[in-house]
């Protein structure tokens, strides 16, 4: 191994961020507060929506929606099969019912045909995932949950910054949820963040992820209702402060990686890049294609990472796992499980350069020749 690895991904982080974290680190105040404050107020303005709710990951900011939105026993929520667990697992946290349903081959995402198929006079919300950064079809999902009468909380853990013609991922459901991963578009180690334009669910989701806390007379607090901790500590809000007024530059750079890997993959054989609709701001959390070799993808994995290129699967087919063995589902979830055995994730780090994405794409093709000749 000769050649320098090429990372899957890097985040964008360094002087600026330490600036930041040593202020926090010398006011003294640790917890959440005014950096979590400024971080909360200008993720939300970027994404266009009234309020934003700092959380400790996506999956608190989804369990806090649901909690927010009352849903629990009873109630049945619809929720991609071909997703991360944490977006059903939530569910089952409060104590309502996930619904698995299956995803678009194309877009990876659900369709308001696949809500249509599970809804049942139980069903309460449906929790769309924009995958991989690609967002939502949100117009007929909309149309369906204003006829059904449902709520929607979209997990757009991967999806900041993303766009559907002029509508911003993060104001067009009823509540966003946000991840700030290292593996996100933006990162703060650990994090996320609610976006709402609902004045109520913001007050009762920050009561709610402060121990039911409600401001009372004379500054002194009142506990209004159950509640939990999910405060987000300011040494990370700075940290999300910095990566935010990075958030574009970080996105044209994923845009112009993926831009070029659709042209070098353009005459590849068995490999299909992402589609993306006409006027969508796809961020590229991660870069997926599809491998048609049968059984290749696996194989691929590991010949990479020899090779000192580092990949990845798309994610996971929800009830292949263990976990969820028991848990409902509508179909047979083909297209899931194809996408979890045949997705590539391909590195896409912000440091790579087009001479790195040749050596990914000539590997790959070299290495998918060898398994169709028999080697
Ligand atoms: C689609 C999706 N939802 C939720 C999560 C969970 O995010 P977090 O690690 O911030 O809880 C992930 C993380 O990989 C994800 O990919």
């Amino acid at each position: 191994m000769t050649e320098d690895r090429i990372k899957l991904i890097q985040p964008l982080v360094g002087e600026e961020e330490l600036a930041l974290i040593d202020e926090v680190l010398k006011s003294g105040y640790m917890t959440e507060g005014p950096k979590t404050k400024e971080f909360e107020s200008k993720f939300a303005e970027y994404v266009g929506a009234g309020h934003g709710i700092a959380t400790t990951s996506c999956t608190t900011a989804m369990d806090l929606s649901l909690r927010a939105l009352g849903i629990g026993k009873g109630h049945e929520v619809i929720v991609p099969d071909f997703t991360y667990p944490a977006t059903a697992d939530v569910v089952r946290f409060v104590g309502a019912t996930p619904i698995l349903v299956d995803v678009d081959p194309e877009s990876y995402n659900i369709t308001a045909e696949h809500i249509r198929e599970a809804y049942t006079p139980q069903t309460r919300c449906v929790m769309p995932v924009s995958l991989f950064g690609n967002p939502i079809d949100i117009e007929p999902i909309e149309d369906l949950a204003e006829e059904k009468e449902l709520y929607l909380i979209e997990d757009a853990a991967c999806s900041a910054g993303a766009r559907r013609g002029q509508r911003r991922t993060g104001s067009m459901v009823d509540l966003t949820s946000f991840s700030f991963h290292p593996r996100k578009v933006i990162t703060t180690g650990e994090g996320g963040m609610i976006t709402t334009n609902s004045n109520e669910l913001a007050e009762l989701a920050r009561s709610i992820k402060k121990f039911g806390m409600t401001a009372g007379a004379g500054g002194v607090s009142n506990f209004a209702r159950a509640g939990t901790n999910y405060k987000l500590s300011d040494v990370l809000g700075a940290i999300g402060v910095v990566q935010l007024s990075k958030i574009d530059e970080i996105i044209s750079k994923r845009i112009e990686l993926a831009n070029n890997y659709d042209k070098l993959l353009q005459d590849a054989k068995g490999i299909i890049p992402p589609k993306v609709d006409e006027g969508v701001r796809h961020v590229y959390q991660t870069y997926a294609v599809s491998i048609t070799v049968d059984g290749a993808r696996d194989r691929l994995i590991g010949d990479l990472r020899e090779r000192n290129i580092e990949s990845q699967i798309g994610t996971y087919s929800l009830h292949v796992q263990p976990s969820f063995a028991e848990v409902a589902r509508i179909g047979n979830l083909e297209t899931s499980e194809m996408l979890y055995k045949n997705l590539l994730a391909l590195p896409l780090s912000h440091y790579m350069t087009s001479e790195d994405q040749e050596r990914v794409v000539s590997t790959l093709d070299e290495l998918l020749g060898k398994y169709q000749s028999g080697g």
